[in-house]
């Protein structure tokens, strides 16, 4: 068994958690489930990041401990995992002593090998993104970019840790790694960076101005810089679990690849004799009206409505299917619905609804064997045959969205079969071939069924699971032999319905004010529902 083991970043606990931290969690869960499916041994961590001055101030403001804020917001935070679907292993909090007494020991080694001093520092330092400016972080007109907030001229001493002795072996390793960072072009954006000399990473930060975070080992007056702290969650989490460490990935967002996940990182790791991880996947951001979304633009979307109004599973297959990894994404409920009513609803619930409601009319509810194999059926196994090649190239590159594109080009073939052999005409025929036809057509559509739900199984979880047991099947342990076409639904008791996407009630939309112009209809918008038909799920042509 292949060992596997990938975190997320771990989330800050100064705000709500919202869409673009959702999505963090469901890749890495995608990626996840898929290895396990592949059969690797997989460890999958995620958690919280609870040490620093934003925490501090928040909680400041609301008159609590940090700790209790710490506490309030970590525990959205699993709650949101929870109602993801989210098959995490671990769960790690900044702020447990398991973390911390690793943190305290890395540090202490890296003094006693003297890669540690105290020097005295004298500069900008910005409170929001907590860190030391330098000249060059300036705007060309001298001011301070909005991003860092308010910048305070500080004078006071540190600890810094030895960056630059290892700038240029971390360019070596860059160069002989050409595949650490995914996608490429972003290993590309760390080696510009290391064109520029480092400068030494300023480790702590002073109790007077900062009491939240841990004590340095080495001298209580000063607590951890968090981003050194935070890094370290990744090892620490699994510092008492042999075998576990090196990680296979970590998945972070673009902006915390450099220099954080980057340049300090396997540096720190380095200098501590421990081994690197494989890689680092660099997710893009959802972005509202082009900018991204964040607490402090206050364009964030709270992940939970959305997953209240449609369920777990179409909220992970939209986020999946829409985004390419490593690229930017809008977010538009519009675009949301479009997925969600065309490729979930109708696509695949029409399948669901039409494979169901005719092996209950026509064979009983029990799945038939397929008897005949015609051009029709011949070229449906094929292109299933090249779909599931396909998918699993594609899964393995990280290429989720286009694995989900191909498995609904599958689905449409499959519907479009079903027109074409029109199983409710074949019904109506009392001729021999005529019914074994309909039994063919019955059998085909439950197997392409059961199979484009198998590839779907790692986005959709619980959709998978539940068409299974509607079609009366329990899926075997090695998921790749699952994906051959075959006759494992023969002889299936299924059930007469299942409605797994029903349509979205549009919103009350206001009548327009007198005078005001018809709004434009949007692009790609879906059709709404009929009024007055009763929402079954069913498409129109089901149970013909
Ligand atoms: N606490 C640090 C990470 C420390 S990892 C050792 C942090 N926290 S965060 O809460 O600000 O962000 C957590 C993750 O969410 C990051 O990987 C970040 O890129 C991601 N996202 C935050 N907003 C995002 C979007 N709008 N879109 C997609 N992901 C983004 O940084």
């Amino acid at each position: 068994m292949k060992r596997f083991y990938i975190t997320t970043a771990i989330d800050y606990v100064n705000g709500s958690p919202h869409l673009g931290h959702a999505y963090e969690k469901v890749l890495t869960d995608v990626i996840a489930r898929f290895r396990r499916q592949m059969g690797d041994q997989v460890h999958y961590l995620t958690g919280t990041d609870e040490h620093g001055q934003k925490v501090q101030a928040s909680a400041r403001k609301l008159g609590i401990e940090p700790q209790q804020f710490a506490d309030q917001v970590s525990a959205e935070f699993r709650k949101l995992i929870t109602r993801l679907e989210i098959s995490n292993d671990d769960f790690i909090r900044t702020t447990e002593e398991r973390h911390k007494t690793v943190v305290r020991q890395v540090l202490q080694q890296l003094f006693d090998k003297g890669e540690i001093y105290k020097a005295e520092y004298k500069g900008f330092y910005s409170t929001r993104q907590e860190q030391f400016l330098q000249e060059k972080d300036r705007l060309p007109g001298g001011a301070w970019p909005e991003i860092y907030g308010e910048v305070t001229e500080i004078t006071e001493s540190n600890y810094f840790f030895k960056l630059r002795n290892y700038q240029e072996w971390l360019v070596e390793f860059l160069t002989k790694n050409e595949n650490f960072v995914f996608p490429r072009y972003r290993q590309k954006q760390v080696l510009e960076f290391l064109k520029e000399p480092l400068n030494d990473l300023c480790i702590s930060r002073p109790r007077e101005r900062l009491e939240w975070g841990i004590p340095l080992p080495f001298d209580e007056g000063y607590v951890t810089y968090v981003w050194f702290d935070a890094l370290l969650n990744y090892y620490s989490a699994v510092a008492d679990k042999p075998g576990v460490w090196p990680a296979t990935y970590h998945v972070i967002g673009k902006d915390i690849l450099v220099p954080p996940h980057a340049v300090y990182w396997p540096i720190m790791l380095h200098a501590a004799g421990i081994p690197l991880p494989e890689g680092i996947i660099a997710h893009g951001w959802w972005l509202q009206s082009g900018a991204k979304m964040s607490k402090s633009t206050g364009n964030a979307l709270n992940p939970l409505d959305l997953v209240d109004e449609f369920g777990a599973d179409a909220f992970r297959y939209f986020l999946i299917r829409e985004m390419n990894v490593g690229q930017d994404s809008e977010f538009t409920r519009e675009q949301f619905l479009v997925r969600y009513n065309s490729e979930l609803a109708n696509n695949l619930g029409n399948l669901v609804n039409r494979t169901l409601n005719m092996t209950t009319r026509f064979a009983g509810g029990v799945l038939p064997a397929a008897e005949i194999t015609e051009d029709l059926e011949r070229s449906l196994q094929e292109l299933w045959a090249k779909t599931r090649e396909e998918v699993i190239t594609l899964c393995e590159g990280f290429q989720f969205h286009t694995a989900l594109e191909r498995t609904m080009a599958f689905l449409t073939e499959t519907n479009a079969y079903v027109e074409k052999r029109a199983p409710w005409k074949l019904g109506k025929s009392a001729e021999a071939k005529d019914q074994a036809l309909l039994r063919t057509s019955l059998a085909t559509m439950a197997e392409a069924l059961r199979l484009a739900v198998a590839v779907m199984q790692h986005v959709t979880p619980t959709a998978t699971q539940k068409i299974n047991a509607v079609l009366g099947y329990t899926p075997g342990a090695r998921w790749q032999d699952e994906l051959v076409w075959g006759a494992k639904l023969n002889g299936a008791k299924v059930e007469a319905a299942l409605v797994l996407f029903p349509r979205p009630t549009p919103p009350a939309t206001p009548a327009p004010a007198a005078g005001a112009k018809p709004a434009a209809p949007k692009a790609k918008a879906p059709k709404p529902p009929k009024p007055g038909k009763p929402d079954t799920g069913a498409a129109p042509t089901a149970g013909r």
